[in-house]
């Protein structure tokens, strides 16, 4: 009985052990400003020219580092119209879905795109390609819209069953989406669930895309190779491989959006692909457009702990290392140059240090000015709340909390008709 007991307690200990070092591999986050440590950025060339040739030597840095390269391999692409219906939305819209089969001799992989055009309009006309988070029925009601039936987050509050979405969830993110606004000034939307490309949660890479790309024995990806914001990134490439073919669309005013995670692809993804004419990353953060080595909100190791499948596993070796990174994240802004881009923070979304992410922008603002010097009026010191600054860089800060709101949406239209129009 004594022995049971003992037995009985010690379980307890090593359980409650195991707990307490759970929570001890996650510090707690600052958010005091005057524990900001010191911290030198890496320095951006000071001339077009320099910038001009280092940037895939950049670039790669970001793949074997950060975010992990695409795995090398052949692919082909399938592309099939699966539905098309005019005069939804309450008939404010045409819907085209299309279907982009990606094709590996590993198997293959579809990617659902839902585009929405004003009704009747023909284009050639610019685009907001944005991720979505929960299906591309979450957008809106609209029953036109097909079901995904993919793996799912779980959320019983947005009609979630068994890990798939149900008829109740059409519609459960539309306040996020300014469908009418984006269109009645001229926009088609085009969108994709971002868990079509790589369902996330962390299964070591044995679903999604990263299985199509490996070599004979390989199970998971290698140390420098794509994590899921990676392969989200790679996704939306080839979303826009699509796009750039659709007749109604104007293949050279393909802007890209994505919120949080799917801002730190949006930026990733059109860091990479020049073909993405402006890129808006909202409320994006640590791994996004916030400075890694202000170790301020979310940092690097708490990402890569609470996401161990985000970055590739390189990153780790930064966990608490931040100012041995080689890079950081107003670098990554700056390779968007001297495309549009736009960074957008909420004032209570402390945990995506909104400070961090203005001043990765103000500091890609040095590469965007060796290509035009007086075009960019993003100022030195961040501008109080809904004051929007509007140029190259774009930049906001909203009042409230991590979320898109129609504030943003009316600010990125503007910022859009700005450069696109
Ligand atoms: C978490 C994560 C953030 C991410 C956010 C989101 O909060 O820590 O890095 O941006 O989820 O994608 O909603």
């Amino acid at each position: 009985m004594k022995n049971a007991n003992i037995f009985i307690s010690a379980f307890f200990l090593v359980l409650f052990g195991a707990f307490l070092s759970s929570r001890a591999q996650l510090p707690t986050a600052n958010y005091d400003e005057n524990r900001v440590p010191e911290y030198i950025l890496p320095a951006l060339p000071t001339t077009l020219k320099e910038w001009e040739n280092s940037r895939s030597g950049l670039i790669a840095q970001f793949e074997n580092e950060v975010y992990g390269r695409v795995a090398e391999g052949s692919f082909r692409t399938e592309v099939t119209i699966t539905r098309q219906r005019n005069g939804v939305l309450a008939g404010k819209a045409d819907l085209k879905e299309i279907r982009v089969q990606i094709i590996t001799s590993r198997g293959e992989l579809p990617i659902d795109i839902l585009l929405l055009t004003p009704l009747g309009s023909t284009g050639p006309m610019p685009v907001i390609l944005g991720l979505n988070f929960y299906g591309n029925h979450s957008i809106h009601r609209d029953t036109a819209i097909s079901l995904s039936d993919r793996w799912m987050r779980r959320n019983e509050d947005y009609g979630i069953e068994n890990n798939k979405a149900t008829e109740a969830s059409r519609g459960v993110r539309a306040y996020r989406w300014a469908i009418d606004k984006i269109l009645s000034r001229g926009y088609a939307l085009a969108t994709f669930y971002y868990g079509d490309v790589d369902p996330d949660f962390h299964d070591g890479f044995s679903n999604g895309v990263h299985p199509l790309f490996y070599q004979e024995g390989q199970i998971a990806p290698r140390p420098d190779e794509w994590g899921s914001v990676s392969a989200w990134a790679w996704g939306t490439r080839r979303v826009l491989d699509y796009l750039q073919t659709d007749p109604q669309i104007h293949e050279g005013k393909i802007a890209l959006f994505g919120h949080s995670r799917l801002g730190k692809t949006a930026l990733w993804a059109g860091a990479q692909d020049k073909r993405f004419a402006a890129v808006i990353a909202n409320n994006s953060g640590c791994g996004g457009a916030a400075l890694s080595r202000r170790k301020f909100g979310e940092t690097v190791q708490i990402i890569n702990t609470s996401f161990p499948h985000w970055f590739c596993t390189n990153f780790k070796k930064y966990n608490e290392r931040e100012s041995q990174l080689p890079v950081d994240q107003h670098q990554l802004i700056a390779l968007i140059a001297p495309r549009p881009v736009y960074i957008t923070s909420a004032s209570e979304d402390l945990w995506a240090d909104p400070k961090g992410e203005f001043l990765a922008a103000r500091e890609a603002g040095r590469v965007y000015s060796l290509y035009n010097s007086t075009s960019n009026p993003l100022l030195e010191k961040i501008p109080p709340s809904h004051t929007p600054v509007l140029g190259p860089i774009s930049y906001h800060m909203r009042s409230g909390k991590h979320d898109v709101t129609d504030y943003d949406w009316d600010r990125f239209l503007d910022f859009l008709d700005l450069h696109f129009k």
